[in-house]
């Protein structure tokens, strides 16, 4: 078999070509994404709307696209243009952002979104070097815009990418330092005329067939230029460099609940871990070292009674909250905070970490109801 010769390393002797196959195959085989415009339009030029592809990235860090699609119709559906998001009270983009983790991105998509109206007159850059300098645009979602929304030879790495490539070279360096050698792999095989097409099949190939376990190589169709493959080790790729355990801090949530069913919620500081989200009240657990995890804690004194304890991980500890719950005749009016009403409580911007703190003082608080 006649393949790209007078090579010494797999690396090398892997194909920098892929990019025909593979478009060939998204063309036929691209998932329908709310935010996307589908290959046959890309190719005359109608591009997809730099807002939806810019919100579709922001959610998209961090988070699979099965999680994203409802909130991103949710948010389109509330502010369709990046003029009405940038009009929005920040209270309400907190509520709907709720449940997809990373705050600082919601308090940042905030700040862009304000930005691109009030300066850019509501037109996102154009550039790579232009989205930059936006709030929240790092080097990944500026590459991915870029490509996306305008056809920009930008190299877009993101972990679908990274696996894909790490396998179809059977990279031995290990993640993180393999990120240069992939970006320069990436930029090296992007097509100058279908950039945002050959990022989205790339990240398809990886969500759909070159998966972390189980690796469909029967249906890739870059099989032929895999040197994991051919060698039989996909799923060996790629390597990571061993990660630090996270420590675990501990402490206490206190759950006060009135007799008609309204809990006590107050808001976070806005910077920081969660912030500007909602929270019951509860001990410090920011600090290094384990936090006041018992009663002692309570922000004022009444019958706190033991409601069990929940676990949450963050990206840097994992926490163990101990929960307590008391509870307060309709009139309790709070020092501080607000009382949330049974009807209101599923609206909240409740981080995870908090409705589980919730469901474990009052098992069902924080789920939508059935009924509308
Ligand atoms: N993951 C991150 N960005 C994506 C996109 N534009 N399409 C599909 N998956 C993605």
């Amino acid at each position: 078999m006649a393949r790209r010769e007078a090579s010494v390393t797999d690396a090398q002797a892997s194909s920098t070509d892929f990019s025909s196959p593979l478009l060939a195959w998204y063309d036929r085989h691209h998932r329908s994404l709310p935010w996307r415009t589908p290959p046959d339009e890309t190719k005359l030029g109608v591009l997809p709307d730099p807002y939806r592809v810019w919100l579709s990235e922001v959610m998209l860090q961090q988070t699979t696209v099965g999680a994203v699609k409802r909130y991103f119709e949710a948010f389109t559906d509330a502010w369709p243009t990046v003029e009405a998001l940038a009009a929005s009270h920040s209270d309400e983009v907190m509520k709907a952002w709720a449940g997809l983790g990373y705050y600082s991105r919601a308090r940042n998509l905030k700040k862009c979104a304000e930005t691109v109206a009030s300066e850019y007159s509501g037109r996102f850059p154009d550039t790579e070097a232009g989205l930059k300098a936006l709030p929240g645009i790092g080097d990944y979602t500026a590459a991915a815009i870029a490509a996306i929304a305008f056809n920009r030879p930008a190299a877009v790495v993101d972990g679908n990418i990274e696996r894909v490539i790490t396998r179809l070279y059977a990279m031995e360096t290990p993640l993180p330092q393999a990120k240069p050698e992939i970006r320069a792999l990436v930029a090296k095989a992007m097509p100058q005329h279908r950039p945002g097409d050959f990022a989205q099949a790339m990240m398809d190939l990886g969500a759909t067939i070159c998966t972390p376990r189980k690796p469909a190589c029967v249906l890739c169709p870059i099989t032929e230029d895999c040197a994991a493959r051919r060698k039989g080790i996909a799923e060996r790729f790629p390597l990571k460099a061993p990660k630090k355990e996270k420590p675990t801090r501990i402490g206490a949530a206190f759950v006060a609940m009135r007799s008609d069913g309204s809990v006590l919620l107050r808001k976070r500081p806005a910077s920081g871990l969660l912030g500007g989200m909602a929270e019951v009240p509860g001990s410090h657990w920011t600090a290094r070292q384990d936090g006041v995890s018992d009663v002692t804690a309570a922000p004022f004194p009444a019958a706190w009674r033991p409601s069990g304890s929940i676990h949450h991980v963050f990206t840097h500890f994992a926490l163990e909250l101990f929960v307590f719950k008391a509870e307060f005749p309709r009139t309790a009016s709070p020092g501080d905070g607000w009382w949330s009403s049974p009807d209101a409580l599923p609206g909240e911007a409740l981080p995870t970490v908090m409705k589980k703190v919730i469901e474990a003082a009052i098992p069902g608080a924080t789920k939508k109801s059935r009924k509308g």
